[in-house]
Formats: structure tokens, sequence, C-alpha cells
């Protein structure tokens, strides 16, 4: 479901998928083949968010913003797992965030981080790119190891693929510009 607040209207950009029971809502942007999944908010009321390009934002995740102190930024090719709350935050590119896991405001997450299932990013914190952060809360642990690093570059390439398949089904909701008479519907898409 896509809604407008006080005039603002979701951008969404192309070959986006948009589980037809996740809402957002507001002043949200969201670069070309994103994927959200099943049981999402993304509610920008109060401040601004935006997802890059190939972003996947996996079952059951929350996103929302502090008025006039921190929107949400997610980076191109950045995983978001199941069930992760995200809340004013930074999360730069290719950046993978383990199942579970709570990113309170101000907290930056660098590029190409595993940040490990179940894990706290206390406000503020700053996870160095490619490193490895884990607990609750969360702590700085390593390096990423090439295991660690391949299974981070894996996961977004993957759910653009898994989004194109659903989209072979006729689930895709996609805006040529941000204009909601310019949505495609299908029939797992339900106008609201
Ligand atoms: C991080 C992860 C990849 C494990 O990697 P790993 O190579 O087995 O980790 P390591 O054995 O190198 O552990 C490094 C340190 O992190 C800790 N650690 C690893 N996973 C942890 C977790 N989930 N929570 C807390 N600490 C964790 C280890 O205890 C270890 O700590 P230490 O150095 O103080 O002893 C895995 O736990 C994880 O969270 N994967 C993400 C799963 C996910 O959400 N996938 C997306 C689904 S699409």
């Amino acid at each position: 479901m896509i809604e407008t607040y006080k005039n603002m209207t979701p951008k969404i950009g192309n070959r986006v998928l948009i589980a037809p029971d996740s809402i957002v809502l507001g002043d949200v942007t969201i670069g070309d083949d994103a994927s959200i999944w099943f049981q999402c908010i993304v509610r920008g009321d109060v401040n601004w968010i935006e997802i890059g390009s190939r972003v996947n934002i996996q079952d059951k995740c929350c996103l929302h913003v502090t008025v006039e102190k921190w929107p949400l930024l997610l980076e191109d090719e950045v995983s978001i797992a199941h069930n992760v709350m995200l809340h004013g935050c930074t999360v730069r590119k290719g950046a993978l965030i383990g199942m579970s896991t709570t990113i309170m405001d101000g907290a930056e997450v660098g590029e190409g981080c595993l940040v490990a299932a179940g894990s706290l990013l206390r406000e503020g914190f700053v996870a160095p790119p490619h490193t490895l952060v884990a607990g609750w809360p969360a702590v700085v642990k390593k390096e990423l190891n090439p295991e660690q690093r391949e299974l981070t570059a894996s996961i977004w390439q993957r759910y653009v693929k898994y989004k194109d398949a659903y989209a072979q089904e006729g689930r895709i909701v996609s805006f040529a510009q941000s204009n909601i008479d310019q949505l495609r519907y299908s029939p797992g898409f339900p106008r609201n």
C-alpha cells in the first residue's frame, strides 16, 4: 500500500516490488529494482526516508525517523534481513543488516559491513566499512573475512532475482515518476 501524507507521496523507481501488505507512506524515495517484502512499514511522516537502488527490505521490517533530527538513508545494494527495526540511521552501500537487528538514531553502518543477526546498534554508533558488528549492544568485532564478504555481497543480488521472479507472476508496482496515477496495477497489488 502506498500512501500520501500531508501532500507527500512516495517516489518510487522502476521495477520496484512492494508487497501488498506493506505500507510505504509520505516522504519516501525508493530506487530502481528495490524490493520491500511482506508486512513492512516504511513511515516517512516526520522526516525523509531514502532507499537506494537494488536494496531489499525483507519481511516484517519497520523503518521510521525522528522529527527534524534524524532521517533514514539506505544506500544502494543494502540488504535488510527479516524483522529489522531501523530508526533514523544511515546504512552505507552494500551492507547487510542481519535478522532481528535494531539500529537507533544517528547510528551509521559503513560500506559493505555485516551486522550479525540479533544486534542492537545504539544511538550514534559508527561501524567502520567492511567490518563485522555484533551483539546487544553491538561492538565492532573485526574486519570481514572472505566468506563474510561473499555472504554480504550475495544477498542483494539474490533478492533482485527473487523480486524479478515475483514480477514475472505479475506482482510488481512501478512508478515512472512520483505520480500515483502512473501506477501499473496487477492482480497482486490492489490500489489502497
Ligand atoms: C555473523 C554471522 C555471519 C556469523 O559469522 P561467523 O563467521 O560464524 O562469525 P565468527 O565466528 O567469525 O564470529 C566473530 C565474532 O562475532 C560473534 N558473533 C557472530 N555472530 C553473532 C551474533 N549473531 N550475535 C552476537 N555475536 C555474534 C562471535 O561470537 C565472535 O565473537 P568473539 O570474536 O568475541 O568470540 C552470523 O551470525 C549472522 O548473523 N549471519 C547473518 C544471518 C542473516 O541475518 N542473514 C540474512 C538472511 S537473508
